[in-house]
């Protein structure tokens, strides 16, 4: 549970938006009702827009209503649909946006995303003074000024379970498993799933892969009859086929993995408890927040307590992997 802050009604809304922008997140539906319940409650009408930043520009909308958000607690996905929307880069575009938002009475837009989806709201904010409020909404939890943002957990979770089950047959056939987890620019999904899955190695896009060093370790703990089999997660990384072209090179090196690539299936299912209770303080909170009067912020949490974090520092700042707990867990799992 969250400590909240303390927060005075300061200004009145007759109507909000809201959407859910970029890759999609176990734990949106929760945000998106958490959103339009507490809105509801304060007699504010909301708008969910389709697609994210396509359908503002597009003006595809509609009112959303208690009942609209009714038994999408526990479902994967967003209802709103989502999209990666590269026009909204263009300024002319966005100021377009904004007047579709005027034209409708719409107040302010609440934004459900990643750093890409956050920094469109940012901007939006910034050069046409329409109140956003951001939510971190992405399995890769690497959001700076959060500690966690919806999916991630769920998502670790997903990650989890295969390994699991792929630990079965790398036993039975004793065999090194390259397991494949997302994380383009941050290995938080996979040391979380690494250390979780008891990995006996885990690669991060933070630190530089040795492959010789890999081999000479495979090697080395097969001799010894410690490490006949075993799994070795490795985070995707920015540059697509890391893990098949490090599995090539272990092979030239004499070693034989096999591959699995997780992918999307990280992307879905059910929300966790944990996602589903932290994505309705955030959505509601995100009400709050506006009601509040304040603008240009994206809801964290920070100790247990859940916070508001300026956009501007959101985007401008990388959220790094602390150093200590990836020097412990690299400690660990070799
Ligand atoms: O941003 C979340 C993320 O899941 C990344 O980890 C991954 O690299 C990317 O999305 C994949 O995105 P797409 O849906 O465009 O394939």
């Amino acid at each position: 549970m969250y400590t909240l802050p303390e927060l005075k009604q300061d200004k009145d809304f007759d109507s909000i938006a809201i959407m859910t922008s970029g890759g999609d997140a176990p734990g949106m539906n929760p945000a998106i009702r958490g959103v339009v319940r507490a809105a509801l409650s304060q007699g504010i009408k909301v708008y969910g827009i389709q697609r994210g930043y396509s359908g503002l520009i597009a003006d595809d909308m509609s009112t959303l209503q208690s009942g609209s958000v009714s038994n999408i607690v526990q479902r994967g996905g967003t209802v709103l649909k989502t999209d990666r929307c590269t026009a909204f880069k263009d300024p002319a575009v966005r100021a377009a946006a904004a007047e579709i938002l005027r034209r409708r009475g719409i107040g302010a837009l609440v934004v459900i995303g990643g750093d890409g989806s956050l920094t469109g709201a940012h901007l939006l904010q910034q050069e046409t003074g329409i109140p956003v409020i951001g939510i971190p909404g992405t399995i890769d939890n690497d959001i700076f000024g959060t500690e966690d943002t919806i999916g991630f957990d769920t998502a670790v979770n997903t990650a989890l379970e295969a390994i699991d089950r792929i630990r079965d047959t790398a036993t039975s056939h004793e065999r090194h498993f390259l397991v494949e987890v997302m994380g383009r620019a941050s290995g938080s999904i996979a040391i979380n799933v690494g250390m979780a899955a008891g990995a006996e190695m885990i690669l991060v896009p933070e630190r530089a892969i040795d492959v010789a060093a890999i081999s000479s370790e495979l090697a080395a703990s097969r001799r010894a009859g410690t490490g006949s089999s075993g799994i070795i997660v490795v985070a995707e990384g920015p540059t697509p086929g890391l893990t098949s072209r490090l599995a090539e090179q272990l092979r030239e090196q004499g070693q034989d993995p096999r591959v699995c690539i997780l992918g999307h299936i990280q992307r879905g299912g059910s929300p966790s408890g944990h996602d589903r209770v932290l994505a309705t303080c955030m959505g509601a909170m995100a009400v709050r927040y506006l009601c509040a009067g304040y603008s240009d912020i994206m809801v964290g949490v920070r100790d247990g307590s859940i916070i508001d974090v300026p956009l501007d520092d959101v985007i401008r700042f990388r959220k790094g992997l602390d150093p200590s707990l990836l020097d412990m867990a690299l400690q660990v799992h070799r």
